[in-house]
């Protein structure tokens, strides 16, 4: 096991990407074509920068990223970055002027961990509910909502959440998604 993630590390680190967690998202990307199809994306929580290297390579000319995130994050070509908390009030101030004219909103943030299963999971509950709530007030009518999530005991009620506001849900396990972690990937299109 540790040897095929060693895999996806040492891949990453020859191909150029800044983190192994990019072949997530180009995994679930070819599926979905989530990227290509989208003029105005939201990345939320992008250090170091791995998933905004995939979006910078595959966006459409003409097409925006604005990728945040609460630490600093080297330029990647094509995407504009700004730091800040998704809790915040600035980043209330940074989206305001896409209210409801975002086409892609994608979430690979996780809470740091307390070593205490059930603060970390409702805590990942809540960061999840979090980008629900973003995605509510930044979609467009077409738009799609990717975020990681956890299958443990709160699972269930987000991706509730997710069916009530969503046409259509899927959940995605990337193959350099590790077995052994809980970590599930939440695709919502459209919302209702
Ligand atoms: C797993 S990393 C993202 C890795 C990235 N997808 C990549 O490929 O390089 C999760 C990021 O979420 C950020 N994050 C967590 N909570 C946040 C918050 N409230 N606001 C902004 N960023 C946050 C962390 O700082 C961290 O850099």
């Amino acid at each position: 096991m540790r040897e095929i993630q060693d895999t996806w590390a040492k891949r990453a680190k020859s191909e150029g990407y800044r983190s192994r967690a990019a072949y997530k998202l180009i995994d679930i990307n070819k599926k979905f074509k989530l990227i290509e199809q989208s003029k105005l994306i939201i990345e939320l929580g992008s250090a170091p920068g791995g998933w905004s290297q995939v979006i910078g390579k595959k966006k459409q000319k003409g097409s925006k990223c604005v990728a945040i995130d609460i630490l600093a994050m080297e330029h990647v070509a094509n995407i504009e970055f700004t730091q800040c908390d998704i809790f915040s009030n600035d980043f209330e101030e940074l989206t305001s002027s896409y209210v409801g004219n975002v086409d892609l909103i994608l979430s690979d943030m996780s809470v740091n961990l307390s070593g205490i299963k059930l603060v970390d999971d409702e805590s990942n509950k809540e960061l999840n509910l979090k980008c629900l709530d973003v995605a509510k007030r930044l979609l467009s009518d077409k738009g799609a909502l990717l975020i990681k999530a956890f299958n443990n005991n709160t699972f269930k009620s987000v991706r509730s959440e997710f069916e009530s506001y969503f046409e259509t849900v899927y959940v995605e396990k990337p193959p350099a998604s590790k077995t052994s972690s809980a970590e599930v990937y939440l695709l919502g299109l459209i919302p209702k």
